[in-house]
């Protein structure tokens, strides 16, 4: 199956000037003038670059012509996946940056932070069960990205998504440094899992599929709207919709089980990471109209955070858009989500303040 990623790859390593676009109005390559010499600088940070979403993504990351300069950090392993990564021959400068000393090199004159790093689940283990080790590591990461580069965009991938964002938030919050427009849970992976699974069984072109997934980023607070997804399926019945649901609520559990005891999704997860970026960047370079989902402070329900819809601009987030007309099944799933959601939206604003 040929994606708009592999399309692009395969154009950006021929031409150098054609850039990946995912954006919910088109799935389709762009080819215009602002990858051309034009394009301004544009600092990456990838944190956690040598583990298994960091080395795929860092590689992705480095095929798009909007970034001018990769910094791989870790607390191990970058030397090398930098040197690996460095001689594919696109734009981008590579350094590759590991262990505490070296995170201010890495993170200074950043535009776009991406944070992949932390334990991923084994089977048996849910999202929430990382929460202790990866809460202290996206906590010291935070702490340092508000003091080396606090006007960054920050990509938030590391697990739980719903309590690592309210964490960030926190750290940034105390720092002085804290911009809603800026933070970024990375809930694009629930998207391109939605999309496939609803191509699929509606027999359409997967990259002519839209569907907006809002909520959270763990079991049941993702909620795909499958009600609006496009193109319209006539085949798709009330059982379908529920079996899409689940399987999209469920796709990470599917990839730790079949993975067995080896992780979690990582290369999917660096496709949707470099697809989420891809559309900061847009975003900073002030392409209009760009619009993915992601998990941001938000006013749209009662929760303080919420993913939904955002229009990506020069500053970050421009706009929050609400959910629009929800099926019956999608406003049960709504009410469903909220507590689970709400409380680990607290576990992480208290972990935040106590630690
Ligand atoms: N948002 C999503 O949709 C999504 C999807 C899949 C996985 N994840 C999450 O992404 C995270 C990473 O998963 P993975 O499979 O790549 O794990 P991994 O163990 O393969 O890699 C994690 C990397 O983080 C590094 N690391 C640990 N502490 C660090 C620190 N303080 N600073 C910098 N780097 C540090 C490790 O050295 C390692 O290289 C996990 O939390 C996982 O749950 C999120």
């Amino acid at each position: 199956m040929r994606t708009s990623m592999l399309r692009s790859m395969e154009a950006v390593l021929r031409r150098g000037e054609i850039s990946f676009s995912s954006s919910s109005s088109s799935s389709h390559l762009l080819r215009r003038s602002y990858a051309s010499e034009s394009t301004p600088e544009r600092k990456v940070a990838v944190l956690g670059a040598a583990g298994g979403i960091g080395q795929p993504l860092s590689l992705l990351m480095k095929l798009n012509p909007l970034v001018s300069n990769l910094a791989l950090y870790d607390i191990a392993g970058t030397p090398g996946v930098a040197a690996d990564v460095s001689h594919v021959n696109t734009r981008s400068e590579v350094a590759g940056y590991m262990g505490d000393e070296q995170l201010e090199q890495a993170l200074t004159g950043s535009d776009v932070v991406i944070i992949p790093a932390g334990v991923p689940r084994k089977p048996g283990m849910t999202r929430d069960d990382l929460f202790n080790i990866n809460a202290g590591i996206v906590k010291g990461l935070c702490t340092a990205i508000a003091k080396y580069c606090p006007n960054a965009l920050v990509n938030m991938i590391s697990n739980p998504v719903n309590s690592t964002v309210p964490i960030a938030a926190e750290v940034f919050k105390k720092a002085g440094t804290y911009d809603e427009t800026k933070l970024f849970g990375v809930t694009m992976l629930d998207v391109v899992r939605a999309k496939t699974f609803y191509a699929g069984k509606a027999n359409v072109n997967v990259a002519d599929v839209n569907v907006p997934v809002v909520g959270g980023h763990a079991g049941i607070t993702i909620l795909p709207l499958f009600s609006q997804a496009t193109p319209k399926a006539n085949n798709l019945s009330d059982e379908h919709i529920v079996a899409l649901t689940k399987r999209t609520q469920d796709g990470g559990t599917e990839v730790v089980e079949a993975k067995a005891g080896k992780g979690s999704a990582t290369l999917s997860m660096a496709y949707a990471g470099a697809l989420f970026a891809d559309a900061c960047l847009k975003g900073l370079n002030g392409v209009p109209d760009v619009v993915e989902c992601a998990f941001v402070q938000s006013s749209i329900t009662e929760l303080p955070f919420f993913a939904s819809k955002v229009k990506l601009g020069k500053n970050g987030v421009e706009k929050v858009f609400d959910l629009g007309p929800l099926s019956d099944y999608e406003k049960q799933g709504l009410e469903k989500l909220l507590p689970e959601l709400k409380s680990s939206i607290e576990k992480g604003i208290k972990f935040a303040n106590a630690n």
